[in-house]
Parts: C-alpha cells; sequence; structure tokens
C-alpha cells in the first residue's frame, strides 16, 4: 500500500510539474513557473568551441552568477546541404543544450536563423543564395519556405527532446530573426510584412515558451522587442506590459583581420548593467559571455579567427581577471537586491548634479538602492537617508538592504592578473615543405568563361580561392622591352584578398579590410617577349555576415583588368576569355590529412621552402603535458590556414597589421569599439587556438598552407598560463 501510494505520488509529482511549468511575462519580468525573476545570462556559441570544453565553461558561467546561457542556432552548420543535416561534433546541440540543463542553468535559444554574429555568411547555408528566385529576409515565398523550414525544424528537435522548459527543459526563451529593423527600415513595406510573417510564424509554433526580436521596434504581440548595445538604460519595450530585456550587453568587440584588439573595461560594463538594472531592466545577456575561436572557415568576412571578443570567459575558456570575478560580485548584489527589483518600479531621486538614488521599496522590510554618479571625472560623496556614501566617477554603488553599499561597479578588487603566453618546452617542429605551382592556362579542372566572373557564383565557397589565369602574349618589338619601362598591371576587385602570380612567381598582394572588402592592385610586373602566364589568385576571408541583400554582395575579380605601357597604349583585358580553377591544389589532394599529405613529394633540411608562397608545410608533435590550452604562434608566417590533425582551426593571417592609434583608456565616459585598443602595428592575430582534444598523445599532424610566403622556422607551440 506505502510503496503504490509512493508510485501514485511520484506519477502525480511528475504529472503537476509538466502541467504547471511555464514561462510566461508580464510589464517587470519574465515568469519561470509564475514567479518574477531577474535573469543574468551569457553567450557561449556551441561551435566555437569542443564538445569537451563545454561542461567547464557552463560552470564557470554558473560561478560567475549566471541563471541563462544563450546561443545562436548556426543554420549553415546544421544543414550543409539542403535536407542534410549535421548536428554531431560542435554542433551537437541537443548535447550543449542538455549540459546547460545539467548544470542547472536555463538556456535562450536565438534560432534566428540570420544570426549575423560575425559568422560565415550570417549563419545562412550558401546553397540558400541559389535557390532561384529567393531574396534573404524580405517578403519572399523562397526565402520564407526555407527560413520556416529551419525554424520548425529546431522547434521540433527540441520539442521531441523535451527541451522546453514547460516540458520540463531548460529552454526558457527562443529569438526569431535578429537585429532586423534597420533592414526592415531600408527595405520599407516588404520588410514589415516580412517581419509581421516572421513573427506570426515563430509564435505559430507553439514553443510554450515566450519568443523575443532583438532590435525590432515594432514586434508583434505576444513577441517582446528587446535592445543590444553598449549600453540599453533608456530603452523601453514596445508596449507597457513586456519587460524591459538586454539580449545583447557587448563585453567587448569583434577582432578584424587588419584592426587592433579590442576591449572594454570591467569598470564601464558592470556600470552600463547597474544603470540598466536600476531602470527597470530584468535580463541582461552578456554577448560574449565566452566568445572562442571561429573555426575552420566559419567566420564572417574579414573577422578573425579569434571571437575572444574580451569576454569573461577568454577564448581559451580561462576567466579573465578582474572582468570575470568583478561582474560575478556585481551579480551577487543584484540577486541580493531581486525581492526589491521585481516588486516594485523605482523611485528616483536627486543627489547631486550628476547623482541620483534609485529605490525599489516595498514594504517595511524590502528596500534596495541604487546610487549613481554620472560624472565622467569626479567622485561624488552623497547623503542617502542621513548616510553619507562615496562615489568614483560613473559608477553605481548597490545597497540591497538600502543601508549598506556592498558593491560599487567601478570599484575592483577582484585579482587583475594577465594569462600569457610561453612557449611549450620540448614541442619543436621538425617541418617539411611541398610549393605547388601556380596555376595556368590548360591545368587540369581549369575552364574558361568570356569575361571575369564573380567568385562565390564558382566556388559557392567550397574555397577560399579561384584562380583567374590568362596567357598574354608580347611581341619582340613591344618597347618597353628595350626601355625597361615594365607595363603596369591593375586589377580591381571585389575582395577580399589577391596574390598575383606572372610566369608563376609573386609578383605582389593585395587586400581590403572589414569597411571596404574592395581592393585595388597596381603595379609593374615583369613581362618577357613571348607568351606570358598571368595567374591572379583571389580569395575570399569569409563571406559577409550582415547588411541589406547581403546575398547580392560580389567578391572576386570584377574588373578592370588593365595592363598599360604596350606599343598600343593600355589594353582592357576585362572582356578576354579567362581560364578559371577553384580551390588551390593542396585543398583537391587533401594535404592536411595524414592521407593526403602522402600523395606529395615533402622536402625538408636545406631544401625546405622559406617564403614562398603557395606552400604546403607539415610537422608531427607530441601531445604537451598538463592541462593548459595550447596556441601557435604564428608571428613569423603570412596568411594562409592550418590544420591539426586533418581539423581546421581557421585562417592565419599575422601578415595583416593592426591599424588605427591604440590610445590609453580610460573606463569613464561612454563607451564605443575604437575607444580601447591595444596591440597597432602589431599582427591582429599572432596566436591560434590549438584544441586539447583535437590531440593524440602522440603524432600529431601539423599543416600550414602558406599563401603568400612565411618563414615556418618561426612557429612555435605556447602554453596559455599566469
Ligand atoms: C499550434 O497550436 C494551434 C492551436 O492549438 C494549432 O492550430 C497549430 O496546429 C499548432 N501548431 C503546431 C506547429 O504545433
Ligand atoms: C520604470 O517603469 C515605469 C513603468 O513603466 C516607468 O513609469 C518608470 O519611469 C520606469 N523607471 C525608470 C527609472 O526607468
Ligand atoms: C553563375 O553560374 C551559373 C552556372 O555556372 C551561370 O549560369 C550564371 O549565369 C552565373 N551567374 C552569375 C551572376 O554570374
Amino acid at each position: 500500500m506505502w510503496k503504490a501510494n509512493m508510485f501514485l505520488c511520484m506519477f502525480l509529482f511528475s504529472w503537476i510539474s509538466v502541467v504547471t511549468g511555464s514561462v510566461s511575462y508580464d510589464s517587470k519580468t519574465i515568469l519561470i513557473n509564475g514567479k518574477r525573476r531577474i535573469l543574468l545570462s551569457g553567450s557561449i556559441h556551441y561551435p566555437r568551441s569542443t564538445p569537451e570544453m563545454w561542461p567547464d565553461l557552463i560552470q564557470k558561467a554558473k560561478d560567475g552568477g549566471l541563471d541563462v546561457i544563450e546561443t545562436y542556432v548556426f543554420w549553415n552548420g546544421h544543414e550543409p546541404s539542403p535536407g542534410k543535416y549535421y548536428f554531431e561534433g560542435r554542433y551537437d546541440l541537443i548535447q550543449f543544450i542538455k549540459l546547460v540543463q545539467k548544470a542547472g542553468l536555463y538556456v535562450h535559444l536565438r534560432i534566428g536563423p540570420f544570426v549575423c554574429a560575425e559568422w560565415n555568411f550570417g549563419g545562412f547555408p550558401v546553397w540558400l543564395k541559389y535557390v532561384p528566385g529567393i531574396v534573404f529576409r524580405q517578403d519572399n515565398e523562397q526565402f520564407k519556405v526555407a527560413m520556416g523550414g529551419f525554424t520548425q525544424k529546431i522547434v521540433s528537435m527540441m520539442k521531441a527532446e523535451n527541451l522546453f522548459e514547460p516540458q520540463g527543459g531548460p529552454i526558457i526563451l527562443a529569438q526569431i530573426e535578429n537585429e532586423y529593423e534597420l533592414v526592415e527600415f531600408e527595405i520599407g513595406k516588404s520588410g514589415k510584412d516580412y517581419a509581421e510573417w516572421a513573427a506570426k510564424m515563430a509564435v505559430g509554433l507553439n514553443t510554450s515558451v515566450p519568443w523575443v526580436m532583438c532590435k525590432q521596434e515594432d514586434a508583434l504581440d505576444p513577441i517582446i522587442n528587446t535592445c543590444n548595445g553598449f549600453y540599453c538604460e533608456n530603452f523601453t519595450p514596445n508596449k507597457n506590459y513586456k519587460p524591459k530585456m538586454w539580449t545583447e550587453v557587448w563585453s567587448g568587440w569583434l577582432l578584424e583581420f587588419g584592426g587592433a584588439l579590442p576591449y572594454r573595461p570591467v569598470e564601464d560594463l558592470a556600470f552600463a548593467v547597474a544603470r540598466f538594472i536600476q531602470n527597470n531592466g530584468t535580463f541582461v545577456n552578456y554577448y560574449m559571455y565566452h566568445g572562442g575561436t571561429n573555426f575552420g572557415r566559419t567566420s564572417g568576412r574579414f573577422i578573425a579567427t579569434s571571437y575572444d571578443y574580451d569576454a569573461p570567459i577568454d577564448e581559451y575558456g580561462l576567466v579573465r581577471e578582474p572582468k570575470w570575478s568583478h561582474l560575478r560580485d556585481l551579480h551577487k548584489a543584484i540577486k541580493l537586491c531581486e525581492p526589491a527589483l521585481v516588486s516594485v518600479n523605482p523611485t528616483v531621486t536627486s543627489l547631486g548634479k550628476n547623482q541620483e538614488a534609485h529605490v525599489f521599496e516595498s514594504g517595511s522590510n524590502t528596500c534596495a538602492a541604487f546610487l549613481a554618479n554620472y560624472d565622467q571625472e569626479n567622485s561624488a560623496t552623497v547623503t542617502f537617508r542621513n548616510m553619507q556614501y562615496d562615489l568614483l566617477p560613473w559608477s553605481v554603488s548597490i545597497l540591497p538592504d538600502c543601508k549598506n553599499a556592498i558593491f560599487n561597479t567601478a570599484k575592483v578588487s577582484a585579482p587583475n592578473f594577465h594569462m600569457g603566453m610561453v612557449p611549450v618546452n620540448g614541442v619543436t617542429f621538425s617541418w617539411q615543405s611541398y610549393t605547388e605551382a601556380a596555376a595556368s592556362v590548360g591545368d587540369k579542372k581549369s575552364f574558361t568563361a568570356g569575361g571575369l566572373k564573380e567568385q562565390l557564383n564558382s566556388t559557392w565557397d567550397n574555397s577560399d580561392y579561384l584562380w583567374y589565369m590568362t596567357d598574354v602574349n608580347i611581341e619582340a618589338n613591344e618597347g618597353f622591352l628595350k626601355n625597361g619601362q615594365l607595363p603596369i598591371l591593375t586589377v580591381e576587385s571585389a575582395g577580399h584578398a589577391l596574390g598575383v602570380f606572372i610566369n608563376g612567381q609573386l609578383s605582389g598582394t593585395a587586400y581590403g579590410n572589414l569597411k571596404n572588402p574592395n581592393l585595388k592592385f597596381i603595379d609593374k610586373v615583369n613581362l618577357r617577349a613571348g607568351t606570358n602566364k598571368i595567374s591572379l589568385l583571389s580569395s575570399a576571408v569569409g563571406l559577409p555576415n550582415v547588411g541589406k541583400h547581403f546575398e547580392q554582395w560580389n567578391i572576386g575579380i570584377l574588373g578592370p583588368v588593365t595592363l598599360k605601357g604596350l606599343n598600343s597604349g593600355i589594353w582592357d583585358m576585362s572582356r578576354w576569355t579567362w581560364s578559371y580553377k577553384i580551390g588551390v591544389e593542396g585543398e583537391a589532394l587533401s594535404l592536411y590529412t595524414a592521407k593526403g599529405s602522402s600523395s606529395v613529394k615533402w622536402v625538408d633540411g636545406p631544401a625546405l621552402a622559406i617564403k614562398k608562397p603557395l606552400t604546403w608545410y607539415k610537422a608531427t608533435f607530441g601531445s604537451p603535458q598538463g592541462n593548459d590550452p595550447l596556441a601557435l604562434d604564428m608571428k613569423t608566417m603570412g596568411k594562409g590556414e592550418i590544420w591539426i590533425n586533418g581539423n581546421s582551426i581557421g585562417r592565419h593571417w599575422p601578415a595583416n597589421k593592426a591599424f588605427g592609434t591604440c590610445n590609453q583608456c580610460n573606463y569613464a565616459g561612454f563607451f564605443n569599439e575604437n575607444k580601447c585598443l591595444y596591440g597597432c602595428g602589431q599582427p591582429s592575430q599572432r596566436w591560434y587556438h590549438v584544441p586539447r582534444s583535437w590531440l593524440y598523445p602522440t603524432g600529431n599532424l601539423l599543416v600550414v598552407f602558406e599563401g603568400w610566403g612565411g618563414d615556418p622556422t618561426g612557429i612555435s607551440l605556447v602554453r596559455r598560463t599566469k
């Protein structure tokens, strides 16, 4: 009888928890199972780390005081070709969500499926661009069918695994679309219709948890519009019955090839969050909490391989101090205020010219106060309820009992130690090289076309590279052969980088940047009498991840291509017949794999190629002892890609040095992405993360493709440590 009762109880209990589980919202907060909550969240994108790193990253997020992990869903990783899905390895979304659940945290699933995210093509598969008649992110039937299909696929996967909170799972929020309002504004009616359709489509999927649309002022009910930015204290949702949510608190900024390393002082970050909370905000998500790595060719246009973002957990999975600890202390202070914060709206009173008190008082013993000093230069001593408080410039003090200031956003007591890169003792690389020939007219697998072809249309992004090749006949009577005034070749390209080879020799390079991907090569070229082989190697550096109709943006050499200084004047070669070849030879041979690498003859010792373009390097090494994260110091290399045991760790481009000025930066005052930079004049990215879990104890195959020329003897393996 007792046993039977227990079973009945258990049955009832689980049944009750299923039907009572709910996520809703009111004017104040998200409610979980009927309870108002202040929710602290952080972005961790699952493909930007390895499954072996996930449990530790999630635990560090929890220890840092977070309640929620936010991630986008990366469509192009999950559906590499139409209808062929991939949810394994770094793309095992279900496993990632279950690990978050196991740690006792919630999930905000930002399905998008446009995600921007400095991710290749903003998360869209490249094949999507070639669906006949498609127009991205607009009221377009083909696009809506594809987007609706993928969104539904993800939602039904989550439902099947009972991952939504009302089903007993961790997902409390979902997002449809992403920062669409700017594009919508530019597009007009078709944009508005599309935004409406997206909202209705999402809501129609019956997830049982609220949807958000970030940066979407006109988000339809019941969808919550939310804020993204460096500051959001003045944001208000579009209806007074929606809570005030900040889905992207930018904890730092992206690194671009050609740019310096941005960072955001934690004093300012904590100040921004405290200001948001004192102004009725009840949900904050750090973008990023762990940024990680753009492995392989997953980064967006001109985005570096590192996606560190100056996040509280660094690219390598280590806590960044004092950022991580200071935010943890902020979170503790906010949580102590939670009963007051969820109960009432604040009463705001002035404490001075640039000082305010925001007081949440409900009943006689629930009171929390935030004392703010907006002055960028001066500290202030304020009197609040007959007590004096010292406030640092540009700071907020938190008083969870309206008496004791237990935290000030600018007073950093957390340890401030710096993680550095330390050479690994005992690992040296014994390099072998293989230099491939520049492609030329008549090569196997080349094809011809009249005029200059757009690059992506040929490669479909199966490779970064497309060769444009032609032969140029120089008559013996050309004047320049006698007077030595070499002809000038001009190549205009829509991006992103270019190597010019004349008769197999690298003649020069050119490249664009994030703001202006176009490039122009103008230089003398060493032509001789007879047939000359011109081979232009155009390379993409990630596909655009944002912008109006970015599916229509071109890459590659679109011309004009001209040759100047010949007897007959200027030759416009743009409409000539060109030969094309997709990819470099070593890619076709899979030289980065153990099997593929045996297909060519490598040389070493004195024959090792140094500073030669189109060169592949390989070496084997044993895994170093210990658990410190590992990286490759690539400081002597140019531009290319790196593989460990056949897995691409990303594009390297240390030859691309950081432009701009790196000024001393003060935390006080409004932050922007150009305010705090370091490493000007240095390679934008020198170190490249080597995940421990990709290594075997011995015999690891390291392969580097160097497109422009570098010295591999300067490459070293380093540990990231204190
Ligand atoms: C969502 O619920 C509505 C109303 O119950 C129903 O008509 C619709 O078919 C459901 N849609 C899905 C995708 O489950
Ligand atoms: C808090 O929200 C209430 C209700 O919307 C509003 O009247 C008040 O101005 C807000 N206070 C602050 C400081 O934003
Ligand atoms: C793209 O390539 C296809 C087939 O190679 C060709 O028919 C089409 O015209 C090309 N489109 C553009 C815009 O170049």
